[in-house]
């Protein structure tokens, strides 16, 4: 039996790489216009650290994680997502006593062992971007701005941004004891997930798909109603900032995003395009994690996109992945003798940093001609008899058709004149 690639494990090539190499593009460029630096973790971490910083009781750790006990017996995870390893290298770097704030960006895979579907997978990608060290709104925003002008680049536009704030970490311990009296309370008309999770993690049941939860969720206490002025406060300037940005949002008090670590604003960018897995990309603040995993009192905010569903909101949006601009040069030799004058023009085209090609099948001009077409160049370089004798070469706009026999020693120059 021939061996396929595991389940929720994608290979990626063809024209879908070519819109991963502009989303990568994309948010190098957004990053950098932020000011924020390029940080890489191993993919394998030690499986404590998502237990602490995740939480036990979430999804991800609960049932989800990749993990498994190394040949030393150590036990050790797939990373899930990027933010637990990020502070781990930033606690473990000291990477605080140098300077009060850390910009850091990442992309990367990530495993997650959920039930793949359109959008969902077990291997998946993030780019994401973590400001650490301010406890200001002003840090929330930027980093919901950082988000928001990637997707805008990118050019999807069928999103929006939900926002919520879950307070202090001392008015969401308030909240979470309110609302586990209000659930057991209503226990019986709870779906089988959620009355697993009311004691768990009981503000995951708000955000619970199943209708029977919704109805109920609807007539729970309001997080809102528990907040302290500090909480108020955070949230009204986060929200002044968006309206001053002129970025749309709406709040859903009912947003409390899967991980542990959040207190204060958390937000998600969420689309109608794409089924059941809604959610292109989420964060928020979370002051509590640098203490969960031993670094002190550090406040941060961040997000994390997938670029999978990223990518099929783009194709939501615009059809098929987009074409590629022509580009480079196809070196068309015609007969036994133009061997080695194409190897050198190929050489010499390269040496000066084009994209060259030629065929290496021996094939005839015309399928050669039909290759170059294919592989969709700007121009066609062709040598025969008559060009090798003359030093010469038929030099082939593939965009207007022009045509045009000139000297080999100007190749470069008329090429490089046209790109
Ligand atoms: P998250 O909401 O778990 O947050 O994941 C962020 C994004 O990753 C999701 O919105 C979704 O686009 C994508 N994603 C998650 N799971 C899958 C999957 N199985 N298949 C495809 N895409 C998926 C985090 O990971 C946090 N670390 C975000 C953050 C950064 N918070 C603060 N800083």
């Amino acid at each position: 039996m021939s061996i396929t690639a595991i389940r929720g494990m994608r290979d990626i090539y063809g024209p879908e790489m070519r819109q991963w190499h502009r989303a990568e593009s994309i948010f190098r460029d957004v990053a950098d216009a932020f000011a924020y630096e390029e940080f890489r973790t191993p993919i394998l971490e030690s499986t404590d650290l998502f237990k602490r910083g995740v939480g036990e009781e979430t999804d991800i750790v609960g049932k989800e994680m990749y993990t498994f006990d190394d040949r030393g017996g150590d036990s050790v995870t797939m990373r899930p997502e990027m933010t637990a390893p990020i502070v781990r290298a930033c606690i473990e770097h000291s990477l605080l006593h140098h300077s009060p704030t850390l910009r850091l960006w990442y992309g990367g895979p990530q495993f997650r062992y959920d039930r793949p579907q359109k959008g969902r997978y077990r291997q998946f990608h993030q780019f994401g971007a973590e400001c650490i060290g301010s406890p200001h709104p002003e840090a929330d925003i930027e980093i919901i701005l950082l988000a928001h002008e990637t997707l805008r680049r990118f050019g999807v536009s069928k999103f929006q941004l939900e926002i919520n704030s879950l307070g202090t970490s001392d008015v969401r311990l308030r909240y979470r004891q309110a609302l586990v009296e209000f659930l057991t309370a209503h226990e019986s008309a709870l779906s089988e997930d959620s009355r697993r999770r009311m004691h768990a993690n009981p503000l995951r049941v708000l955000d619970s798909k199943e209708e029977s939860d919704r109805r109920i969720a609807a007539g729970a206490p309001r997080l809102e109603d528990f907040f302290d002025e500090a909480s108020s406060d955070h949230f009204r300037a986060v929200r002044t900032l968006l309206d001053v940005a002129g970025i749309p949002y709406v709040v859903n008090p009912h947003l409390v995003r899967g991980l542990d670590y959040y207190n204060h604003t958390v937000f998600e960018f969420t689309t109608d395009a794409l089924g059941s897995q809604n959610a292109i990309g989420g964060g928020g603040r979370y002051d509590p994690l640098f203490a969960m995993l031993g670094g002190g009192e550090v406040p941060a905010v961040g997000f994390s996109i997938g670029i999978e569903r990223l990518l099929l909101l783009w194709e939501a949006e615009h059809g098929q992945m987009a074409t590629a601009e022509p580009h480079g040069i196809y070196i068309i030799g015609i007969g036994d003798d133009a061997r080695i004058p194409v190897q050198l023009i190929m050489l010499r085209l390269r040496r000066a940093g084009h994209h060259v090609v030629s065929d290496i099948q021996r094939r005839s001009v015309k399928a050669q001609m039909k290759d170059a077409n294919r592989a969709a160049v700007a121009y066609t370089v062709m040598i025969g008899e008559s060009e090798i004798k003359t030093s010469t070469v038929v030099l082939k706009n593939m965009v207007t058709g022009e045509q045009q026999t000139i000297a080999q020693s100007e190749i470069e120059r008329v090429v490089s004149q046209h790109e």
